[in-house]
């Protein structure tokens, strides 16, 4: 334990105007994916209303950044993963990007946080992860250029880089980035005292194994429930410490024991489709309101692998996004609602005593649902869209769509949104098991209400 916290306190105390300045305070990551969202300047009432104090964009949104001036939130800006590739070759345009989208804010907004690229190692473009630290290293001599000093440089990784995590002492970084990008991102952010950006959701880990891991101790609410690990003997209590400590023991692994961890995001669905577990109100506004608790405690908790450190943090998210891809659970990570009402109470800055918040509704989806689904269209769907999709859900495998054709045996009422549930649930039904989601861009919808009419029997999927 004393071998961890000694070199991360003299690595402090050699440049203590770097550490000296990084506090627990909690953030909130401001996502933008939805149609239906407040105003920036509305925004960012509604973020202090949380008592947040840093803010994190995914770009540089000129309406944001400018609502943010002389605010005191701390922010961080973005480079959209699609420029990294160029930035890394040509100087001129980094020098640029930084002209065009951080100069003409700071230093009145507080950009402290410049992230290159977003969960980049996590993506199939195995060509753009070696651009990422040259990218890294031209950002930064702009922001020197342009005199923005403050501005430290990182990227957001998620647990994915790991390839291994268990125990968290066998934390071991995947072998197609550990030496061509870990390593040299790493000497990077070790040098320029910046932070490994990381992603932490123990919700994944949870709602894939809900057997072998137990909620509470996902939620920080076990009581008597630790794992200990046994190359270390460091004890843990909560699936959140495990998961920072294996990337922990992973930069150790490649030679860069000390660099600072900054917590991204983190957070917890508070809904999601019928067959995803545990999303719901009680969950996120528990799992949040503790992990807000640790990050604002006084003097520091850390991480077992490293005690008393400070965790700089920004929960996800400030709104529930409705355009946001993938299963339901991606659109619900919201403290906020779009229209800027609570999903729950919190308080980011940790004052409020956990015993002060009115209670929560009682969990439904705790354990998995047993039952069929089917997978229509959602209400007030755009038309056109429907039909296009229609299409495309009919032309995925040989009969998903017969019933539905001019002599089909649910052809009859020849109503688009019918034909549609029809083909979406066909479709999911059948593609399911190797992927296919109900989702068609925001057009479909899980429900346990069996759509089917007449002779006319819908397929589902049972659970
Ligand atoms: C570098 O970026 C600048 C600014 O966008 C552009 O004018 C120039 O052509 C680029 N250079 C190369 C070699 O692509
Ligand atoms: C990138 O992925 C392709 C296809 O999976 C693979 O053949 C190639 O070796 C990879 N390149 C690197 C540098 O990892
Ligand atoms: C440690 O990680 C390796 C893969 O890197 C894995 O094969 C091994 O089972 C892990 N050890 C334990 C105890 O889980
Ligand atoms: C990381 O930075 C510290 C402080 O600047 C330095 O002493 C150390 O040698 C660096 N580590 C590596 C592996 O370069
Ligand atoms: C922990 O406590 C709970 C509630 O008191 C109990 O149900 C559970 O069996 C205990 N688990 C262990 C591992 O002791
Ligand atoms: C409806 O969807 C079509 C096809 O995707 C699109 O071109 C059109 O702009 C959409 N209409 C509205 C009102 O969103
Ligand atoms: C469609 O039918 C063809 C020929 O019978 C078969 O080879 C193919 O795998 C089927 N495709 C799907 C998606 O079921």
């Amino acid at each position: 334990m004393e071998k961890a916290l000694i070199p991360l306190f003299i690595l402090c105390f050699l440049v203590s105007s770097s550490c000296a300045e990084i506090s627990g305070a909690v953030g909130v990551n401001y996502g933008q994916l939805g149609n239906n969202l407040p105003t920036p300047s509305r925004s960012v009432e509604l973020i202090k209303s949380l008592k947040a104090k840093r803010v994190k964009i995914y770009d540089a949104n000129p309406e944001i950044l400018k609502a943010l001036k002389n605010t005191g939130l701390q922010v961080s800006i973005m480079v959209p993963n699609q420029l990294v590739k160029s930035i890394s070759t040509n100087q001129t345009l980094a020098n640029q990007w930084v002209h065009t989208n951080l100069v003409p804010f700071y230093p009145e907004t507080l950009i402290r946080y410049l992230l290159v690229g977003n969960e980049m190692l996590s993506g199939t473009d195995n060509s753009s992860w070696f651009s990422i630290v040259p990218a890294m290293r031209k950002i930064k001599k702009a922001l020197k250029i342009h005199g923005a000093h403050k501005v430290k440089v990182g990227t957001t990784l998620a647990m994915d880089v790991l390839q291994s995590s268990f125990p968290p002492s066998n934390g071991t970084f995947r072998s197609d980035i550990s030496s061509s990008v870990m390593k040299p991102m790493l000497q990077f952010l070790n040098r320029t005292k910046s932070f490994l950006f990381l992603d932490v959701y123990p919700y994944f880990p949870w709602s894939s194994e809900p057997k072998t891991i137990n909620l509470d101790y996902a939620l920080f609410q076990s009581k008597n429930i630790t794992i200990t690990d046994p190359n270390t003997g460091l004890t843990y209590t909560n699936l959140f410490d495990q998961m920072v400590d294996s990337v922990i023991f992973a930069m150790k692994r490649v030679g860069y024991p000390d660099v600072r961890i900054f917590i991204a995001e983190t957070g917890w669905p508070n809904g999601g489709d019928f067959d995803q577990i545990g999303a719901n109100i009680y969950n996120a506004a528990t799992y949040n309101r503790n992990v807000v608790k640790k990050f604002t405690a006084k003097p520091p908790v850390g991480t077992p692998a490293r005690p008393g450190s400070v965790l700089p943090s920004f929960i996800f998210a400030l709104y529930n996004e409705n355009q946001k891809p993938g299963p339901g659970t991606e659109r619900h990570f919201g403290l906020l609602h779009p229209h800027g009402k609570p999903v729950y109470e919190i308080d980011l800055s940790g004052e409020t005593p956990l015993s002060e918040y009115k209670p929560l509704p009682v969990p439904e989806n705790n354990t998995p649902y047993k039952g069929k689904i089917w997978c229509v269209a959602a209400k007030g769907a755009n038309k056109t869209a429907l039909g296009l999709a229609l299409s495309y859900a009919c032309s995925q495998g040989n009969k998903t769509c017969d019933p539905i054709q001019p002599r089909g045996y649910c052809r009859h009422p020849n109503s688009l949104i019918r034909h549609v549930s029809y083909a979406f649930s066909s479709y999911w039904a059948q593609f399911k098991k190797t992927g296919g989601s109900c989702y068609f861009d925001g057009l479909a919808t899980q429900t346990i209400k069996d759509p089917s009419y007449g002779y006319c029997k819908f397929p589902s999927v049972t659970l």
